[in-house]
């Protein structure tokens, strides 16, 4: 007879997106240091390995209970011979020496700076260092040339540090509710990315707007913009086309609907009274519960001005593909792409957050839910509080 451990990691699945992932999970120990060899693979454009060490990190996250022992391991999936020795090391010595120097190296801490620049990638952010440049101070200092969205990434980098509370997402979610039904009554809109998979914090606010009647939602992002401008709630905005059309491997056909999905990368203006009211109050509640100490408002630093700045991504889909758009912008990123991955290693699809193409029936599968996608993929459907792979 198998001991109870290993039966779970028997039937631990290969896919994430066919696994159930909470958001709080068993193995934080083992999964941060393995995203750090990630993210420093990722510092290093090494897209493969970041993979690697991600889907690691991710099958660890699914187990009900901590690992132990290299015996809990047995008969896991995506666990590589690198994944495995740092996974050793962590449980017989407490940590790994190969994660502990990456996280003190200069590289590792410059890049993790600069890349935390809103519009600042790995490449720029990889040039700069090879520059001798490790901070926004550094840029400043120097002088560095900057487009407009890093400008507003470096003029607001403090603000942008601090993780958005689910209480400032759901101020923003009005704000946003107010302008969009103030220049399109009957749209919808929905809470995206992180808030809609159950993080009590995100690095921004993600939503999705449609509206039911095709067609109504063509200009919209445009309105909305200049609705929030004119009420001063937009410190930076940038619209754009969705660049996923070119980037599509899918049948060209596709494309017909494809240019009318536009999205917005901006930066909101929030008023912390507003938002300190709600998450203060969130805040003590929590404490009771969990004996923390508190982290109250005193303690951060107001401005004068009494506003902080607030990452928002914006998002206009036409009604038809709104299953798609949903389940494309819920994440995790990590999830996204295995799903990708299942449709077309796995059932000759091709997935994207506007369509599913079967190139065997050679035609798109339509889906008014994504339960529905799910189905057209044979995947048991999974929750979004369920998606944190
Ligand atoms: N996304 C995307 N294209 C981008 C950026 C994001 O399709 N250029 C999708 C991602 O696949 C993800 C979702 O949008 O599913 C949210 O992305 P993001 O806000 O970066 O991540 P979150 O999961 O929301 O994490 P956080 O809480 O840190 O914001
Ligand atoms: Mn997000
Ligand atoms: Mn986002």
């Amino acid at each position: 007879p198998k001991p109870n451990g290993d039966s779970t990691a028997m039937l631990m699945k290969s896919y994430a997106c066919q696994r159930r992932t909470p958001l709080k999970h068993h193995n934080s120990f083992l999964t941060e240091a393995l995203e750090i060899l990630a993210q420093n693979a990722d510092y290093n454009d090494n897209e493969g390995r970041s993979v690697a060490f991600r889907r690691a990190a991710s099958v660890l996250k699914a187990l009900p209970r901590r690992v132990r022992c290299m015996q809990d391991l047995r008969w896991l999936p995506c666990l590589g011979d690198h994944s495995q020795r740092v996974i050793k090391e962590i449980l017989e010595d407490g940590s790994s020496r190969e994660v502990e120097s990456t996280r003190q190296s200069e590289q590792y801490q410059a890049m993790k700076a600069l890349t935390g620049i809103f519009g600042v990638g790995v490449r720029t952010a990889d040039r700069w260092f090879r520059e001798g440049l490790r901070s926004p101070d550094d840029l400043i200092r120097t002088g560095q040339q900057l487009n407009r969205e890093q400008q507003a990434g470096v003029q607001y980098y403090d603000d942008l540090q601090k993780p958005v509370t689910k209480a400032e997402a759901d101020v923003i979610s009005d704000m946003v509710e107010k302008a969009v039904h103030a220049v399109l009554p009957g749209a919808e809109i929905q809470l995206m990315g992180g808030f809609r998979r159950g993080k009590e914090v995100g690095h921004d606010v993600d939503f999705l707007i449609t509206h039911p009647e095709e067609g109504k939602e063509e200009g919209l992002m445009p309105k909305i913009t200049n609705w929030l401008k004119e009420q001063g709630l937009l410190l930076y905005q940038k619209t754009t086309r969705n660049s996923y059309l070119e980037k599509m491997d899918g049948p060209a056909r596709a494309s017909s609907n494809m240019d009318r999905f536009e999205r917005c990368f901006s930066i909101f203006k929030l008023q912390k009274s507003a938002a300190s009211c709600k998450s203060s109050s969130a805040a003590s509640a929590e404490d009771v519960s969990t004996g923390r100490e508190s982290e109250g408002p005193a303690e951060h630093h107001p401005e004068a001005s009494g506003w902080r700045a607030v990452r928002v991504d914006l998002v206009v889909s036409p009604y038809s593909q709104f299953a798609f758009a949903t389940l494309g912008w819920t994440g995790s990123k990590l999830f996204e792409r295995e799903l990708r991955r299942w449709a077309g290693q796995e059932k000759h699809m091709s997935l994207s957050s506007h369509a599913l193409y079967d190139s065997k029936q050679n035609l798109y599968l339509r889906a008014k839910t994504e339960e529905e996608i799910f189905a057209h993929l044979g995947l048991e459907f999974i929750p979004p509080s369920e998606r944190n792979a």
